[in-house]
């Protein structure tokens, strides 16, 4: 690393040089084995001559702070301890603050947080089944190709090869009628949604989203100024007549609503469409995990059933792949497609290029379908032990919502009072089950449940951890049951 001195020059250099790398061993900027830079390297970058560097490295050699070692330079004493380190210099407190709004953001840790011993938290897959070594010679082979390495910027479109290949794999597997012109590659669902509402939304435009919904979609949208409405999502998905009136945009994930799990029916995504088209309005459709289908014939996307080029498709790689990757993408009618791009250009470009045409590559090599078979098998019999264990061993405290797809069920709790409910996700904790509260996912009154994801919870885990959830509901009713009695 090239050590940063800065020399006010007048007085005696070699003592300059000396006190300013002493300060830095003594706080911890240079650390303990660190090697000083070459004398004669230091002296011409500083501009003075190599006897005005040596004497003040002589100084901190008498002194102990560096050692020298014959033929390999001068180091940074084994043996001085140091206070970790700091990064620049103590400054007064800056009176920079950020804008209201950053107050009031949720700091949506529970994503990366390590995982419990049993974690039933939505949203992960299971990173231990993941085709490492196929992944690792797909980047690999990219990293050593001449196009990751030729000094431009890419496309910030995307790779066309990886374009093309979703664009085969959406109209396959989804019905999705997209082609490599109208699709965008993104760092995830998150920036397709960041780049969607920037090109479609002036500040102070009015975005409808599901209640209970996804927060970070709402909360992105919120940071762009947009009026965000929660509307109320029933059986058969987002309540349309509950949408308010002069809304441009909706946020909805029909195939598995996030987080109650249930899929919008056929009638409600006609009205929907019907409604957008009545009220000049765009609909986003987020299909995060819809890959993973266990059952029952699947619905059209709302995409595929839209005449009115009104809706916009998202896709993501972060449950079919791994989330770290930062991989999805957006389908756009053609009336949008230059803005979302410009979008994506003014926000940082494009995503990482060798990883983009890896991913290409594990598309056509048939990896990536390989995969989605094996782990559609994997979460096929996780979802089932968890609905059959809900249904038979919790039917007094939880009612399950149906669910035949993605990586998560969810059931609301027939319990009194939400607090019992917190008390029984308190107790699990504690005995290392992770579940996430339904209500975490409402604005205002919510109905209380349970989200149980399986992406990243083995069978033998999940039997054990619903065993254990089981005997904090069970504690919970005891002592509701003791309270009753003394109340009476
Ligand atoms: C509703 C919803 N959309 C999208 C995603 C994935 O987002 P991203 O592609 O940004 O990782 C998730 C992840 O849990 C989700 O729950």
């Amino acid at each position: 690393m090239e050590f940063h001195i800065s020399l006010v020059g007048g007085g005696r250099l070699s003592g300059e040089i000396y006190e300013q790398l002493r300060g830095a061993i003594r706080d911890g900027r240079l650390r303990p084995g660190e090697r000083l830079p070459p004398s004669r390297q230091l002296a011409r970058r500083l501009s003075v001559s190599r006897t005005t560097v040596t004497y003040a490295y002589e100084r901190l050699l008498g002194e102990g702070y560096v050692v020298a070692r014959v033929g390999a330079g001068t180091f940074v004493s084994e043996h001085i301890s140091t206070p970790p380190a700091r990064t620049g210099r103590r400054r007064a407190e800056s009176p920079l603050r950020p804008r209201g709004f950053w107050g009031s953001v949720p700091e949506f840790s529970s994503a990366f947080a390590r995982l419990a011993q049993f974690d039933f938290r939505s949203g992960i897959p299971d990173g231990s089944l993941f085709p490492q070594r196929a992944w690792r010679r797909a980047v690999a082979e990219q990293l050593r190709s001449s196009s990751a390495a030729d000094g431009v910027y890419g496309d910030p479109a995307g790779h066309p090869g990886l374009r093309e290949a979703i664009a085969r794999h959406v109209g396959a597997s989804r019905g999705v009628t997209a082609s490599a012109d109208n699709l965008t590659i993104t760092n995830g669902t998150q920036q397709a949604l960041d780049i969607v509402a920037r090109a479609l939304l002036a500040p102070g435009d009015r975005i409808a989203v599901e209640n209970p919904g996804y927060k970070p979609a709402r909360v992105l949208f919120e940071s762009l100024g947009a009026r965000v409405a929660g509307v109320a999502v029933d059986a058969a998905g987002l309540a349309v007549d509950a949408i308010p009136r002069q809304t441009r945009l909706v946020y909805v994930t029909p195939s598995h609503q996030y987080p109650l799990g249930l899929s919008m029916s056929l009638r409600r995504r006609v009205e929907l469409l019907d409604w957008a088209e009545r009220h000049l309005a765009a609909i986003v459709e987020d299909d995060y995990d819809g890959e993973f289908r266990f059952g029952g014939r699947p619905l059209d996307a709302l995409h595929t059933i839209d005449t009115g080029g009104r809706v916009i498709y998202v896709g993501s790689f972060s449950k079919t792949m791994l989330p770290s990757l930062r991989l999805g993408f957006v389908v756009t009618p053609p009336s949008l497609t230059k803005a979302v791009r410009a979008a994506r250009c003014l926000t940082d470009w494009h995503t990482t290029l060798p990883l983009q045409a890896a991913m290409a590559e594990f598309i056509k090599s048939g990896e990536f379908a390989r995969h989605i078979r094996k782990m559609r098998a994997v979460y096929q019999a996780r979802h089932e032990l968890i609905t059959e264990t809900l249904t038979r061993d919790f039917a007094d405290h939880l009612e399950t919502i149906p669910s035949i797809v993605g990586l998560h069920v969810s059931a609301f709790a027939r319990l009194r009072t939400s607090e019992e409910l917190h008390a029984v996700v308190r107790q699990a904790s504690a005995m290392n089950v992770a579940v996430q509260e339904l209500a975490t996912f409402f604005e205002g009154p919510a109905r209380p449940g349970l989200v149980f994801g399986y992406g990243a919870i083995p069978i033998p885990q999940i039997a054990e951890g619903m065993r254990r959830l089981r005997s904090c509901f069970e504690g919970a009713r005891a002592s509701g049951d003791r309270r009753t009695r003394a109340v009476s």
